[in-house]
């Protein structure tokens, strides 16, 4: 059974512990559930509250969630659609290719910003965020596919009103929480 407990984050935890914490609770939570806006909508919750719990500069995140690939994307021009968040209200669409988000996605690479107005092309939904980081989620398909390419179907976003926000821990764990996501959800 969900409960709300599972956010509670202890007060001296490091980065890794709050981070292993979310895989944990994340894990839990999509037991028997595959369903893609209920699990990054608790993904989103863990993560914001994760952050909260931290010092500085985690604590300074102001914006957690997630664009999915929008099933409306006209044919050849891909566009990320705002998901399921914790934070300001934000960008609804972004093409692939644009801004972090769309750059993350276009290359299925992780970008890691310490210094949001140095990335060009920036999308500034909130202009408290001074970093950023963009992790995509992939699709792996299955084996004897025919050695099929993988599909982003989604990416996590976290802004930090602080700058270099984020770094190496923050990127090892935000991509092993795309696996898990990319794996636990049936996707449009
Ligand atoms: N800054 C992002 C846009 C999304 S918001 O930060 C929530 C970007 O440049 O892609």
């Amino acid at each position: 059974m969900v409960h709300a407990d599972a956010a509670n984050f202890a007060p001296d935890v490091t980065k890794e512990q709050a981070y292993e914490q979310v895989l944990d609770q994340a894990e839990g939570l999509f037991f028997e559930q595959r369903n893609w806006v209920c699990n990054l909508a608790n993904t989103a919750s863990l993560l914001w509250h994760a952050y909260k719990s931290l010092p500085a500069p985690s604590n300074q995140v102001n914006w957690a969630g997630f664009y999915t690939l929008d099933p409306q994307s006209r044919p050849g021009k891909p566009q990320l659609i705002l998901g399921p968040f914790s934070g300001k209200v934000a960008c609804q669409t972004i093409p692939f290719g644009r801004g972090v988000c769309g750059t993350a996605a276009a290359t299925a690479t992780t970008q890691v910003v310490g210094d949001v107005d140095a990335f060009p092309g920036h999308i500034a939904c909130d202009g408290d965020s001074r970093s950023e980081i963009v992790v995509p989620i992939v699709v792996v398909p299955s084996a004897g596919s025919g050695g099929a390419e993988g599909r982003v179907v989604a990416i996590i976003d976290v802004d930090c009103a602080a700058p270099d926000g984020f770094d190496d821990v923050d990127r090892l764990w935000l991509e092993k929480l795309a696996r898990l996501v990319a794996e636990s959800c049936d996707w449009p």
